[in-house]
């Protein structure tokens, strides 16, 4: 079902890609939500019925089912509004408040990562997994403040689901958030796939970090190839 949403999806909302659409309502965060985020969510709710629902725009809704989907229909609001290539949907299924089943999708490179709980990670369908740490070639996504590493290459991209996917397919070492902003939103597909391509989640503590469905939630989380990058923080 996750794919031909994204099908549907991609039709509509591409148009308005790099357009500043037009701002339609405010979402529960106090963020603005724009035509596209609406269109995008729109479009998943009229797939779901009778499972429980929390998404960025409406919130939550509960219908007493064993069943959660969660939904950021679009992250990266900002880059898609201004025409920064990097955006993604990310939608995941919670079974009896376990996860389920995680896809993000990466419209630009027309990327799918998926990940079944126990069944492993995959793009386009091919086996993913984290890349190796390597001291001397350490490439991250940090957002935070005052934090020091060494690392070779640093970076902010604007879609965090879609920055943790970087992690997931071996391209970057780790990413983080320890401001901390992000939402269960933001992170519940691309927890699920990067858990299964191998990362190790944690909080800024370096404790496991175990998804709530609390919509409110803003984490602070790591997600790293190996111990040995959770040792430079
Ligand atoms: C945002 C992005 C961004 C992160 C913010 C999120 P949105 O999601 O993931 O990278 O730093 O905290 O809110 O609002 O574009 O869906
Ligand atoms: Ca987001
Ligand atoms: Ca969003």
């Amino acid at each position: 079902m996750g794919k031909k949403i994204i099908k549907e999806v991609e039709k509509e909302v591409m148009p308005y890609y790099g357009k500043r659409g037009k701002v339609i309502d405010k979402n529960i965060y106090g963020d603005e939500t724009s035509i596209f985020d609406k269109i995008s969510e729109d479009i998943a709710l009229k797939y779901l019925n009778d499972v429980n629902i929390i998404s960025e725009e409406i919130g939550k809704i509960d219908n007493g089912s064993e069943w959660t989907v969660v939904i950021d229909p679009i992250d990266g609001s900002f880059n898609f509004k201004i025409g920064i290539p990097f955006f993604a949907f990310c939608f995941a299924v919670f079974k009896n408040d376990k996860p389920y089943y995680g896809l993000t999708y990466d419209f630009i490179n027309k990327h799918i990562y998926e990940a079944y709980t126990g069944k492993g990670a995959y793009l386009n369908n091919k086996r993913i997994k984290i890349k190796e740490f390597d001291p001397n070639n350490i490439s991250v996504c940090i957002y935070a403040e005052n934090i020091n590493i060494n690392a070779k290459r640093v970076r902010m991209l604007g879609a965090f689901g879609l920055e943790m996917c970087l992690v997931a397919r071996g391209a970057i070492d780790a990413c983080l958030d320890l401001r901390p902003k992000v939402r269960l939103v933001d992170i519940a597909s691309s927890y699920i796939i990067c858990k299964e391509a191998g990362a190790i989640i944690v909080n800024k503590k370096k404790e496991t970090l175990n998804l709530e469905l609390d919509h409110k939630k803003r984490y602070d989380i790591i997600v790293a190839n190996s111990k040995d990058f959770l040792k430079l923080i």
